[in-house]
C-alpha cells in the first residue's frame, strides 16, 4: 500500500527511539531523505548503521537535537534544508515519558509533591513546545513550495486524562489541541496536519520491562508507519486535522477500509462546537 516518497525530505524526532527508529527506517525505504534527530546520539548509531547495509545511507543524516531547545530546532531544520535541498515532511515523535520517575510508573502513579516546577517544565517544554519550535522553523518553507507533512504524535485521550500521569498526559493533551489549530492555520497553505498515536501501551523503551504487560501484548513498533506513509504520500493531499490510531489501520485491506477503522478528528472538535460567544461563534 506504501506510495513513493521519492524527492521528500524529512525530520523525525526521536529518531533514537522505539518509534522513531522504525518511522525514519519506513520514510527511508519509501524513497524520502531523512534527517533522523534526538538528544541521545547513541541510540542514532543503529539507524545510521542499518541505513549503510541498504544503501539509503546517502538519504539519511543524524543530529543532536534536544527540542525543547528553540535555536537548536531552527537550526535543524536549516540544516536539513541545506543537506537535502528541503523540508517537506515533520514528524513530531520525540518525548520524554514517565519512566522519568522510576521503572514502575504505569503502576505507582505520582503524586503533584513528586514533581518538581523545573520537571513540569521540562515534560511541557520537550512534549509540546518542541513541535511547535519546529513546527514554526519548518512551515515557511512547506509554505513557499504550498505542500507540507506535518505528523504529531500524541497518546491515547485515555492517557491525557488520566489522575496522577502528570506531566505527560496534560503535555500531550497540548499538542493535540494544537494540531487541531495548526491544521486549520496551514490548510490554506497545503500543508496537512494529523496526529498518529500507537492506540495503547507499545513495545518501546518509553514502556519499562517492569511494566506489568507481556511484550507480545503491546501495540509493535510497526504499527505507525503505514498510517504515517500513506499521510505522507500525494493521495492524503487536503487530509488533515485527523488522528488515528495506529493499532486500528489494517494495511492488508484498502485505504478507505483502514481510514474508517482508524480515523477521527483530531483532538475534541464535538466539544468547541458550540461556546458562549458575542454574537455567535466565530467563523474561524
Ligand atoms: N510507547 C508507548 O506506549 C506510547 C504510547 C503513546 C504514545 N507514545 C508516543 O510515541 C512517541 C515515541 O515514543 P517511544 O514509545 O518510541 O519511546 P522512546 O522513549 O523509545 O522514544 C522517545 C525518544 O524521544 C527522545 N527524546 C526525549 N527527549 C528529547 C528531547 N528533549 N529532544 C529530542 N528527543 C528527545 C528520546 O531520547 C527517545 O529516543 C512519543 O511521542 C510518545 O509519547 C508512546
Amino acid at each position: 500500500m506504501a506510495q513513493s516518497l521519492d524527492g521528500r525530505v524529512a525530520i523525525v524526532t526521536g529518531s533514537a527511539g522505539g518509534f522513531g527508529r522504525v518511522i525514519t527506517a519506513g520514510l527511508l525505504d519509501a524513497g524520502a531523505s531523512v534527517l533522523a534527530a534526538d538528544v541521545q546520539t547513541a541510540g542514532l548509531d543503529e539507524p545510521a548503521a542499518a541505513s549503510q547495509a541498504d544503501g539509503t545511507a546517502g538519504r539519511l543524516s543524524t543530529r543532536q537535537l534536544d527540542i525543547s531547545d528553540s535555536k537548536a530546532c531552527g537550526d535543524a531544520v536549516a540544516f536539513a534544508q541545506d543537506k537535502f535541498g528541503s523540508v517537506d515532511i515533520l514528524i513530531n515523535n520525540g518525548a520524554m515519558g514517565m519512566q522519568l520517575f522510576g521503572p514502575h510508573h504505569m503502576t505507582e502513579l505520582v503524586k503533584i509533591d513528586e514533581i518538581s516546577p523545573e520537571t513540569w517544565d521540562k515534560f511541557v517544554s520537550v512534549n509540546l513546545s518542541g513541535a511547535w519550535y519546529l513546527t514554526r522553523a519548518a512551515v515557511p518553507h512547506m509554505k513557499s513550495k504550498g505542500w507540507g507533512r506535518i505528523i504529531n504524535v500524541t497518546t491515547s485521550f485515555f492517557t491525557m486524562l488520566r489522575g496522577r500521569f502528570h506531566p505527560y498526559g496534560p503535555a500531550k493533551a497540548g499538542l493535540e489541541a494544537m494540531s487541531a489549530g495548526h491544521a486549520a492555520e496551514f490548510e490554506p497553505d497545503g500543508i496537512t496536519v494529523n496526529v498518529v498515536v500507537p492506540g495503547g501501551p507499545s513495545d518501546t523503551p518509553m514502556v519499562p520491562e517492569e511494566a506489568p504487560y507481556a511484550r507480545v501484548d503491546l501495540v509493535p513498533t510497526s504499527a505507525m508507519v503505514p498510517p504515517m506513509l500513506w499521510l505522507c504520500s500525494e493521495d492524503a493531499n487536503g487530509v488533515t486535522g485527523n488522528r488515528y490510531i495506529a493499532a486500528n489501520w489494517d494495511d492488508s485491506v484498502s485505504v478507505a477500509d483502514a481510514r474508517s477503522a482508524s480515523e477521527s478528528p483530531a483532538a475534541w472538535p464535538d466539544l468547541a462546537a458550540a461556546p458562549v460567544w458575542p454574537s455567535g461563534r466565530p467563523n474561524e
